[in-house]
């Protein structure tokens, strides 16, 4: 016999279980379906296990969209206050740990049974191990059939995330049935992922692996400053994670790795002047780690590679400052799907009302989360949008 609600949720993740405790509570008769085993799996591993869950400054401006405006009405009408103040009443206490980046200090774990527990109260199903085989529409009403039986549904809320890290379950399928009743969507790409190098890039990033540093990675108009990190593929950390986002086959970084002296060439001057019979490596591992001083300079600045501060003219001082504020690599690709945290593109906003998550031409059809073209920095950004959108979705079902 087939069992009907008021709405189902396609994906038990943070959108998917979000949007369902926060319908379920305003009365509806909510099923959340889930294809993995339990629900949750990113929360769980999120933050390295501690789970950024939001952002203090989780502003439009910090999400990537073909349309900049879109995540305005959500982020605005439910916040990173909104979320707290839900995992407070689970006991849950938090801290920043850095440029606004909140984490919860029982942990990934704590997060998620708090939003469990929250469905559980409120009435929502939750049927994991759950996989659909088709949706159809007719008469006002979703027809689910699923690895579990047939569901109907007035409101089909589809919260299925992007195809980052596929080895957990993320699938593409929220592009599909975004397709199936005729909505765009935009070319989804690996974001927050490490680049890959070929060449004489990678033998030099691949001998400094493991070395991690301070930098201004630049991709065009936008840079983060951030820890840069050298990896046996290329580059990573912060940094690269956040301009990966940004950046395009072909297109160039330019790094500062030396973001914390802004007149460079003036400080080697009056180094210089104080002691010339300092080693120029010595005087460059005051901010930098030594293996990547001796390994750059002989790269890219080889005559300055052995000499003293003394034997350095003003037009070397001021080539190698070019280099070292200027370092210019282009990337090759990244590390794809398997490494990605999230995926840029999905969804195509232009098929959304960015008041309801609902699909403009589909009574009834909501995406939210992560297969929503709105992809947001690193640092809790990308959760404030699964609450943010989930919650709504579910003012409007
Ligand atoms: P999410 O992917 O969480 O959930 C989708 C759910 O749908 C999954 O449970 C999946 O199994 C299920 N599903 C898929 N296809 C299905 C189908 N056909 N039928 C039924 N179910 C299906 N962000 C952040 O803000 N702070 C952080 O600390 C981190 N850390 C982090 C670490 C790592 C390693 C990764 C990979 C990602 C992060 N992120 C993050 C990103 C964050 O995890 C991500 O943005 C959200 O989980 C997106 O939430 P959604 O609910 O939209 O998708």
């Amino acid at each position: 016999m087939p069992v009907s609600y008021d709405a189902v949720v396609l994906g038990g993740g943070a959108a998917g279980l979000y949007c369902a405790l926060t319908a379920a509570q305003r009365g509806l008769r909510v099923l959340v379906m889930e294809h993995g085993k339990k629900a949750g799996a990113k929360i769980l591993i999120s933050g390295g296990g501690r789970c950024n869950f939001t952002n203090e400054e989780a502003l439009p401006t910090r999400y990537i969209s073909q349309n900049p405006h879109f995540a305005k009405s959500a982020l605005s009408r439910h916040t990173h206050w909104d979320f707290i103040s839900l995992i407070s009443q689970h006991g849950i206490t938090w801290h920043e740990k850095k440029l606004g980046q909140l984490f919860s200090d029982q942990g990934s774990k704590a997060i998620l049974q708090a939003l469990l527990d929250e469905c559980s109260a409120a009435g929502v199903t939750l049927l994991t191990d759950c996989s659909v085989t088709g949706v159809e529409y007719g008469g006002g009403s979703y027809q689910l059939a699923t690895t579990k039986g047939d569901f109907f549904a007035p409101k089909l809320v589809v919260a299925t995330g992007g195809p980052s890290i596929p080895k957990m379950g993320a699938t593409g399928f929220a592009y599909d049935l975004a397709r199936q009743f005729g909505l765009g969507v935009v070319d989804p790409v690996p974001a927050l992922v490490p680049l890959t190098f070929s060449n004489t890039d990678l033998v030099f990033m691949k001998a400094l692996a493991g070395v991690s540093l301070d930098s201004e990675v630049r991709c065009g108009t936008v840079g983060f400053r951030e820890n840069l990190l050298f990896t046996h593929r290329g580059l990573s950390g912060p940094a690269i994670l956040q301009i990966s986002s940004y950046w395009h086959t072909g297109e160039p970084l330019v790094i500062d790795v030396l973001p914390g002296v802004p007149d460079c060439a003036a400080w080697l001057r009056s180094v210089r002047a104080k002691n010339p019979q300092l080693q120029l490596v010595k005087c460059l591992q005051e901010y930098l780690p030594d293996r990547f001083v001796s390994a750059f300079l002989q790269l890219y600045v080889p005559e300055a590679a052995d000499v003293s501060l003394g034997q350095m003219s003003n037009v070397l001082i001021d080539r190698l400052v070019s280099e070292l504020k200027g370092w210019t690599v282009y990337p090759v690709g990244t590390e794809g799907f398997a490494k990605a945290e999230v995926t840029r593109g999905g969804v195509s906003t232009a098929d959304l009302s960015s008041k309801t998550m609902e699909a403009k031409e589909q009574p009834g059809l909501y995406f939210i989360g992560e297969c929503v073209d709105v992809t947001g920095w690193l640092g809790g950004y990308n959760f404030q949008w699964a609450w943010s959108s989930a919650w709504a979705a579910a003012q409007a079902l």
